[in-house]
């Protein structure tokens, strides 16, 4: 299995690993058939994400994927990390062998149910879906 530099790199040194401390949102999220579990924090002021940090029991790609996805959603407005999507994080990456694309949706859900929990918090609906297990990439 071929996986980019950049894959390796977030693989090797994952940005944003940790727990942050009285989060505004946390979401965890799991995947039934590998039974790998992603966590996400996030720290969110006026809208905006201001910190976010990860913890991910799982493979390479899993990781490198949540990296990748703390580093995309950092700085960035809630409403556009909703907009974050699996494929942007791979293509980030540059790329994941097809059979490890399904740890990239990890990614993309652990930013949503954060965010659900950061809406919640707030009292704001929910008005986007999380889906919790993927059954196939
Ligand atoms: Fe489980 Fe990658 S094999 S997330």
């Amino acid at each position: 299995m071929q996986y980019s530099e950049k894959v390796m790199d977030h693989f090797m040194n994952p940005r944003n690993v940790g727990e942050i401390e009285n989060a505004d949102g946390v979401g965890m999220v799991g995947n039934a058939k590998c039974g790998d579990i992603m966590k996400m924090y996030l720290k969110i002021e006026d809208d905006v994400i201001t910190d976010c940090k990860f913890k991910t029991f799982g493979c390479g790609a899993a990781i490198a994927t949540s990296s990748m996805a703390t580093e995309l959603i950092k700085g960035k407005t809630v409403k556009e990390a909703l907009e974050l999507t699996n494929s942007a994080v791979v293509e980030a990456l540059e790329g994941l062998p097809a059979v490890k694309v399904h740890c990239s949706v990890l990614a993309e859900e652990a930013v949503k149910s954060a965010l659900a929990d950061y809406y919640h918090k707030i009292g704001r609906p929910v008005d986007f879906e999380i889906e919790k297990d993927h059954d196939e990439e």
